[in-house]
């Protein structure tokens, strides 16, 4: 096989599906789904049970060979094995099948690899016996540079680079380091063996059984796993340092690092430490390994990858540095850490049973990290912030090319795509709702009942709903496939006519262009009415509907009707809706925030709700601007972080349709900043909170970026201090990032002098965090030669492909056209590095297209990829795309709204929008 002319590749195909089609009608109904175009799932003749794989890697030649010896069960009968393999050369000699039945060997008579459907078909001369056979096969492959399947990443000791291997499965590249079934719902066990170098390290899921040294090499053997999916099986070899804990039902828990860094494990070491009991409790079953390592990656495609017992990680989302790793960088690690924890029950125990139902395990995941989170940092309301999830998923979710919970995948290649905001972020929004629904103690009954049920199994969405329902005897299925089936979600806007006691409900669907969508959903609608002490709770089905408000907020003492208040729809924002008011509700909740009787998470939603209505026109940008004049007293992390958010895009949409009001704009923006950045200052404060330490970078970059003259000249000087003297006090981690953006603004080609400093940084640093956050700056000059010396650098052979993306972060408005030039230019080489790694070149795309804001651009972009079209990024090219168009349509209706230069320039002057109008 080795070796095949393409030709024959092509032939081949077409005979395999002559073959399939053939077995199609030889199979009982249930096991005959095939490998075809519209389904491309493998036939189901054959289970394989346990497997047996030996691996050589060799760390020099970056080849490795194998063995696989997989016993499996034939269940149907058939002359033909189909199961996947790619970018393997099997030995066509070595492929035998040893039968229980008749105690024989067989050869097939012949052997094909399908390149393009990743199978290798077997066929037989004779119809199979049914019952148990012993597959076996010997095969060679290569150590990529893909990172996937078995790859090699390059580590640095002593200044000399060596060469690890290591796997990343997910979704579908277990098949690139070993034949198997490689789709979620093959279960079986896996006892591998790995034959090393003596001096290096080897991991996989399970702990070693034996160890055998033959000469300079090494035979490690490992323990059988549990039943579990092929996406889950890992291999680690290389030179690490570790430190270890127990827990307290004994199961030992490792962080590897690079050599000399493991005290930087120590942080994630004690979250997992706390987590494992958190979910052995909250889900009622115990870990089902024996030990937990978790370890850093030099170069690594996602941020984490919860293999069973060995968990992967980058870098930057597992390690710790006590002195240049900020709060956010520890936020980011107990969430990642919780996240791929949450699998070992959540995906790993219990699995989709195909990736439709994706969303399952990382919606989950993505939940119940916040869960646990919560529980071991109560300090970092960790929940408050979640609303970051639901609005980032609503991004994406306005958008006509968004796409349902559950999606259709065909080809393998179509599955990297739906890892993204719609599975993760409005997939646990929809959880949060539905937990909120049937309150916190019955959903986790349910779920640890649904555990248990399925654990060691399979499970589509469906099956959580029906254990759900029968735990908490609410109809689960009807009210959650009207969020799982379809894409999009509604806005409810709310009426209330004088003082009556009823609300008047309209439900359509939000789309960010402004149009109307046809979706309709059953909501779980909240309110709170002039007190969260008097809140109610209604299911609203159909268009239009009426909501009486709870009795005792609408009476005064004499039995008088009394307008109350305000009042709040979607309380606590975990609802996945976003709310209109009619103009009297929304004066009401304008005042009853400044008097701040509003609670944060209330007061983020209604400042982002008002946002997205402006962006897609349904309310003019005025209104948006006097609410923001309303939180210029915020202390809120999470509300303050949205309000800069919100700040950056207004200053986008005014700088493209008002050019002669961004500087009043700015002023308006800074003055909101004043009172934050007066308290937090520029030093930490001994014994500051975990978010104020947050928030102290954040809202200094805000001003930076905003042109606030007086925070520029302070970074600056920082940041030469720090230049100076790397052990000065006054640069700490938490505020580079507003240092390096406010030297980076004013870079210039002819005054170069802070750029080539801040590279001295990165090329000094060994620290992946500090490396990313000079990365995430270099780009943000306004001078646009400056920016394509950026960009350049990003393929030079100092930044891992993983790293790129954060370069493309920095962009800034006055960087846009240098970076899609960039981009247009240099296309083919962008595409032949990073085309591989769908979420890399996925962001390439957004993060560069969706700056701009004219119909002739999307245009010019959507020519540009009608040409350079590739399946795998169709999505994210046509997204980027819609984005652009909103824009385009946003800037052309504020260039319209003739009263927004004078309101900014009130505004700016520290005059008060009219509290009547709000205008
Ligand atoms: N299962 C994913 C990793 C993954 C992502 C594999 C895409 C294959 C394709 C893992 O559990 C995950 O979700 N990681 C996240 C981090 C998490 C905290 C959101 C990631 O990689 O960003
Ligand atoms: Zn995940």
């Amino acid at each position: 096989m080795a070796g095949r002319a393409a030709a024959t590749a092509i032939l081949a195909l077409g005979a395999s599906y002559v073959i399939l089609k053939q077995l199609k009608y030889r199979g009982r109904k249930d096991r005959s789904r095939l490998l075809l175009k519209d389904t491309m799932r493998l036939p189901r003749f054959v289970e394989p049970r346990r497997y047996d794989i030996e691996l050589m890697p060799n760390l020099d030649t970056c080849k490795f060979d194998g063995k696989v010896a997989v016993r499996l069960e034939i269940v149907d009968k058939t002359n033909h094995i189909v199961l996947n393999a790619a970018d393997l050369n099997i030995y066509e000699k070595s492929v035998s099948l040893r039968t229980s039945a008749t105690r024989q060997v067989v050869w097939p008579t012949r052997i094909e690899l399908v390149k393009d459907d990743e199978i290798l078909i077997l066929t037989f001369e004779e119809i199979l016996p049914l019952g148990d056979a012993l597959l076996s096969m010997d095969f060679q492959g290569t150590l990529n540079d893909q990172m996937k399947g078995f790859y090699r990443s390059v580590y640095t000791v002593g200044g000399v680079k060596k060469n690890m291997a290591t796997t990343q499965f997910e979704p579908a590249d277990a098949r690139r380091c070993f034949p198997c079934w490689d789709e979620p719902a093959y279960k079986a066990t896996f006892k591998l063996t790995v034959h090393v170098p003596l001096d290096r390290v080897v991991l996989s899921n399970m702990p070693v059984a034996s160890e055998a040294v033959i000469g300079p090499k090494k035979s490690v053997f490992f323990e059988e796993s549990p039943k579990m999916s092929t996406y889950l099986v890992a291999v680690v070899v290389g030179e690490f340092d570790f430190i270890e804990t127990e827990t307290e039902d004994g199961k030992l828990v490792r962080v590897y690092t690079e050599v000399g860094k493991k005290e930087q494990g120590r942080f994630a070491l004690d979250v997992a430490l706390k987590t494992l009991p958190f979910y052995t409790k909250y889900f009622g079953t115990a870990y089902p390994l024996p030990k937990l390592d978790m370890i850093a990656i030099p170069d690594f495609a996602a941020g984490a990858m919860e293999n069973y017992g060995l968990v992967t990680y980058r870098e930057a989302t597992l390690l710790i540095d006590e002195v240049h790793s900020t709060a956010a960088n520890k936020q980011r690690v107990a969430v990642v850490v919780a996240h791929e924890l949450a699998h070992m029950w959540f995906g790993n125990l219990v699995t989709m049973e195909w990736w439709t139902h994706l969303w399952l395990n990382e919606g989950f995941a993505t939940w119940v990290s916040y869960l646990a989170v919560d529980y071991l940092f109560p300090e970092w309301r960790i929940w408050t912030q979640f609303v970051d999830q639901t609005v980032e998923a609503f991004r994406l979710d306005g958008l006509v090319e968004s796409h349902p919970i559950e999606v259709e995948v065909g080809h393998v290649r179509e599955i990297d795509e739906i890892f993204d905001a719609i599975s993760y972020k409005k997939g646990a929004s929809i959880i949060r709702m539905l937990q909120t629904y049937l309150t916190p103690d019955v959903f986790q009954k349910g779920l640890s009942e649904y555990i248990k049920r399925f654990a060691y199994k399979n499970a589509a969405t469906g099956d959580l709903w029906s254990v759900l329902s029968e735990v908490s005897g609410e109809p689960v299925g009807e009210l959650m496939n009207s969020w799982t089936s379809q894409k999009g979600f509604p806005v409810i806007s709310a009426k209330v006519h004088g003082k009556a006691t009823f609300v008047e409900l309209k439900q359509s669907q939000f789309l960010s262009s402004g149009v109307d969508g046809k979706g309709e959903w059953v909501v779980p609608v909240t309110v709170a009415v002039g007190s969260y002490k008097i809140s109610g709770s209604y299911l609203v089905r159909g268009k239009i509907s009426t909501i009486e408000l709870p009795a005792s907020s609408s009476e005064s003492s004499d039995g008088e009707n009394e307008a109350p208040s305000w009042i709040k729809l979607n309380v606590g924002q975990t609802g996945f809706y976003r709310v209109q008011y009619d103009e009297d509700l929304a004066k009401r909740l304008r005042s009853a925030i400044a008097s701040g009787s509003i609670e944060a998470t209330d007061r983020f939603g209604i400042l982002e709700d008002t946002y997205a209505l402006s962006a897609a026109c349904k309310q003019p940008l005025n209104v948006l601007l006097s609410l923001m004049e309303v939180y210029k007293n915020e202390s809120d992390y999470t509300v303050l972080s949205c309000l800069i958010d919100v700040s950056y895009r207004v200053q986008q949409v005014v700088n493209d349709a008002l050019p002669a009001a961004v500087p009043d704009t700015k002023k308006f923006i800074c003055s909101l900043f004043q009172t934050a950045a007066k308290k937090l200052g520029w030093d930490p404060i001994p014994g500051e909170s975990h978010l104020d330490a947050m928030l102290r970078g954040e809202v200094l970059s805000a001003l930076i970026s905003s042109g606030d003259e007086e925070a520029i000249a302070e970074a600056k000087h920082r940041f030469h201090t720090y230049l100076n003297d790397r052990k000065t006090s006054l640069f700490p981690a938490d505020i580079r990032v507003a240092g390096y953006k406010a030297v980076i603004q004013g870079v210039k080609a002819s005054d170069r002098s802070d750029y080539d400093s801040l590279l001295t940084l990165y090329r000094e640093s060994d620290l992946s965090q500090e490396k990313n956050r000079i990365l995430g700056t270099i780009a943000a000059s306004t001078d646009p030669v400056m920016v394509r010396e950026a960009l350049d650098f990003l393929l030079s052979p100092e930044v891992r492909s993983q790293d790129s993306i954060w370069i493309l972060s920095g962009i800034g408005l006055e960087g846009r056209d240098a970076s899609w030039t960039w981009l247009s230019e240099n296309w083919d080489t962008i595409w032949g590095r990073y085309g591989d790694t769908v979420s890399l070149i996925a962001r390439f795309i957004s993060r560069i297209v969706s700056q701009f804001s004219s119909y002739e651009k999307a245009d010019e972009i959507e020519a540009f990829f009608t040409k350079n079209s590739y399946p795998a990024i169709d999505r994210t090219v046509s997204q980027s795309i819609e984005r652009v168009r909103i824009m385009a349509q946003w800037v052309k209706h504020v260039h319209q709204e003739s009263d927004v230069t004078d309101l900014v320039k009130k505004l700016a002057a520290g005059g008060k929008a009219s509290p009547e109008t709000g205008e």
